[in-house]
């Protein structure tokens, strides 16, 4: 099995596993695939950063001409040391602190997605201690359901994000007042892995009636962002293309002049990593057949958070005489909920090398030290080059910060 051209077991044999493998083509193909969908229009890609925040993947999509999607000073100093346009920043989530706020207002980013009354007055306050006007558009709550994952989806008037849409109105006209507030857009975001696009269409048709109602308030936009959250396939969804995805959403903002803003994470970088893991011992109990492997759930937290599947496949496969087990796929760690597939059928031997695919988004990015385990080396394949992009932690470094 290779990636591009390159064989994982050479990766393996090179970098050691658990690692993480990224194809430089799948990357750039996707993006490109969101730049075609939007080429008709005046438009800006933000990656959401939180998917995968390697400075390698984030300079390749700032060489595209990506703008980022943050939710953290962190992330934003990540965007910066990569190379990243802080003019194509926006700032999301419901929890900025006044010193991000600082942070952010000091780099120049684009857009501070506002959350709350409470967050607008205390950036009006950061903005004027530092004598600038903060450039900001509200993340409104269509309150649509985008069927997916309770814990991914966040567009429910039950959900801790956003504004809730009646309150849009009376505090688009507040944040009018404000002396250290420049209203420029808006913005909703409904959920992660929505395989149907009808949702995002009808949060579009609910935020093209505010903007509309704004404008003949004489408060007018440069742009509406619609979020990101198309999902990918892991097991037999059947996805729309972003294309496809886009298309309703693009048919309801055609007559707005306003720049598009989209925030897609996922299918910019799921599809193009896998998990390189190695079988440690196979171990056959009457009841159940287990592949012990030395990825864990601190290096993929998705199946044991989410219950997500993620399809597993042998790098080499197997000669015949090698027997076909259901196996449950685990890690090492001392938990139950630590696997990475249940009841695979698989001819395994020890030392076998497994790829768990689609692992490029929310792999890396949700992993810990949990059980003091070291993070993964991170791999990006380039045709025929291939390049660590994160070394292995150290264990050292596990308690480098420590005071024993
Ligand atoms: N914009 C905002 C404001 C978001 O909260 C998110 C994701 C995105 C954009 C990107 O959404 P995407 O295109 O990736 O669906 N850890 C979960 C997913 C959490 C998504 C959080 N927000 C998972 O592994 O499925």
């Amino acid at each position: 099995m290779r990636l591009e051209n390159v064989p994982l077991t050479d990766i393996a044999a090179r970098f050691g596993t658990p690692c993480y493998v990224y194809s430089s083509a799948t990357l750039t193909a996707a993006f490109e695939s969101y730049r075609e969908a939007l080429s008709g229009r005046e438009h800006l890609i933000c990656y959401a950063v939180k998917a995968n925040p390697n400075l390698a993947i984030l300079s390749l999509f700032a060489r595209l001409g990506a703008g980022f999607d943050i939710v953290s000073g962190g992330e934003l100093a990540r965007v910066i040391k990569a190379g990243g346009d802080p003019g194509k920043v926006i700032f999301s989530g419901v929890g900025k602190t006044s010193e991000e706020m600082a942070l952010a207002l000091t780099s120049g980013i684009r857009c501070f997605n506002i959350e709350s009354a409470s967050e607008l007055t205390r950036l009006n306050g950061v903005a004027a201690t530092r004598g600038v006007r903060a450039p900001i558009a509200f993340r409104v709550n269509p309150d649509v359901d985008a069927k997916t994952h309770p814990y991914i989806s966040t567009g429910l008037a039950t959900s801790k994000f956003g504004i809730p849409f009646e309150a849009a109105l009376p505090l688009y006209r507040q944040a009018s007042t404000l002396a250290n507030i420049e209203i420029i857009g808006i913005d909703c975001h409904i959920g992660s892995q929505l395989l149907d696009p009808a949702p995002a269409a009808e949060a579009a048709s609910r935020v093209k009636w505010l903007v509309e109602t704004l404008e003949k308030e004489g408060i007018t936009l440069s742009h509406i962002d619609v979020g990101g959250g198309l999902g990918i396939r892991y097991r037999d969804e059947s996805v729309p293309s972003v294309a496809d995805y886009l298309a309703p959403i693009l048919s309801e903002l055609a007559d707005r002049p306003e720049r598009l803003i989209v925030e897609p994470g996922r299918s910019l970088v799921g599809d193009a990593g896998g998990l390189l893991t190695r079988v440690i011992t196979l171990k056959h109990s009457p009841a159940k057949n287990f592949a012990v492997v030395d990825a864990a759930m601190n290096d993929l937290a998705r199946p044991a958070l989410y219950d997500a599947w993620h399809d597993i496949l042998p790098v080499m496969p197997r000669a015949a005489e090698v027997p076909v087990h259901s196996y449950d796929i685990v890690g090492p760690i001392c938990e139950s909920g630590d696997f990475l597939g249940h009841d695979r059928a698989l001819a395994l031997m020890e030392g076998d090398l497994l790829l768990i695919r689609s692992a490029g988004a929310y792999g890396m990015s949700m992993s810990s030290n949990y059980n003091s385990r070291p993070r993964a080396a991170e791999v990006m394949v380039d045709a025929d080059s291939v390049r660590l992009i994160r070394a292995r932690e150290p264990v050292e470094s596990l308690y480098a910060l420590e005071f024993p």
